[in-house]
């Protein structure tokens, strides 16, 4: 099968507590077959998460619908800076990966050449694609609120790679998502008006660096859209992810299908 039109890709997700991974159907932007998951190994060292990517891959590869599907191109993306296949930051993960060739020791564990991006980029893609901003074909800023803050920008069906806006200094804040993240959130028991109050400054400053037609809030705490979103006061719409979970692995893979370099 010609890979530059395959039905289906790879997918995987490397993320702060679980490696996830599935099939995707990449006309129809979701899952096929089961999501496969495993725990991300303790501070996240290169050795313990290339295997574990492997055990995802595999676990993905036994399935019958993936064997039905042949050879289909490999996704992969991981909360760094990935310039060209190589991991360039670290910020929640093990140091070891700045400025290591990721790609290239993926590609040789899975034994397959994949393509690398970063997390937040990959479930933004995939939500200008597939998910809650499907219909925009303007300026769409993604902000995914979890363990740190992840940013995807996308304008007219283009992403334009790591941003990383999560790390903006604002407000005497020195790298804002270690004063707004979700996980921040959970840890100081903020309430969802306190948190808001720390978001609003936030979107407020994003959207005079970049006047975004739109807003897309990600990350696992957007399944409580309803309890927060409105308490972001922003003169710009702003809405729920609607990929949830799988927005990371659908826009790896998509990414991995467009051999995102
Ligand atoms: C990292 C980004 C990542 C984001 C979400 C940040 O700390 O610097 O690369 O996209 O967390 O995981």
């Amino acid at each position: 099968m010609a890979k530059k039109h395959a039905r289906y890709a790879v997918g995987i997700d490397i993320g702060g507590t679980g490696i996830k991974g599935g099939l995707v159907d990449l006309k129809h932007g979701k899952l096929e077959g089961k999501r496969q998951k495993v725990k991300t190994p303790q501070g996240a060292p290169i050795d313990a998460v290339r295997e574990a990517v492997r055990e995802v891959y595999d676990l993905i590869l036994a399935q019958d619908v993936a064997a039905q599907h042949g050879e289909a191109p490999v996704g992969i993306c991981m909360p760094a800076v990935v310039r060209h296949g190589r991991s360039e930051s670290a910020a929640n993960i093990d140091q070891e990966w700045i400025g290591f060739d990721a790609r290239g020791a993926f590609s040789e564990v899975i034994g397959t050449p994949v393509s690398l991006v970063n997390d937040a980029d990959a479930a933004g893609y995939g939500e200008v694609r597939f998910g809650a901003a499907a219909d925009n074909t303007g300026s769409v800023l993604v902000l995914t609120l979890g363990t740190g803050i992840g940013s995807a920008l996308v304008h007219g069906g283009r992403l334009v790679p790591n941003t990383e806006l999560g790390h903006l200094e604002l407000d005497g804040h020195p790298d804002y998502e270690r004063y707004a993240s979700s996980k921040v959130r959970e840890r100081e028991g903020l309430s969802f008006e306190e948190w808001g109050e720390r978001l609003t400054p936030y979107f407020k400053h994003l959207d005079r660096l970049f006047s975004p037609d739109e807003f897309v809030v990600s990350g696992g705490v957007s399944k409580q859209a309803e309890d927060f979103l409105h308490l972001i006061e922003v003169d710009v719409p702003v809405i729920a992810a609607t990929l949830r979970n799988n927005a990371g692995i659908i826009g790896a893979g998509l990414l991995g299908a467009e051999h995102w370099d």
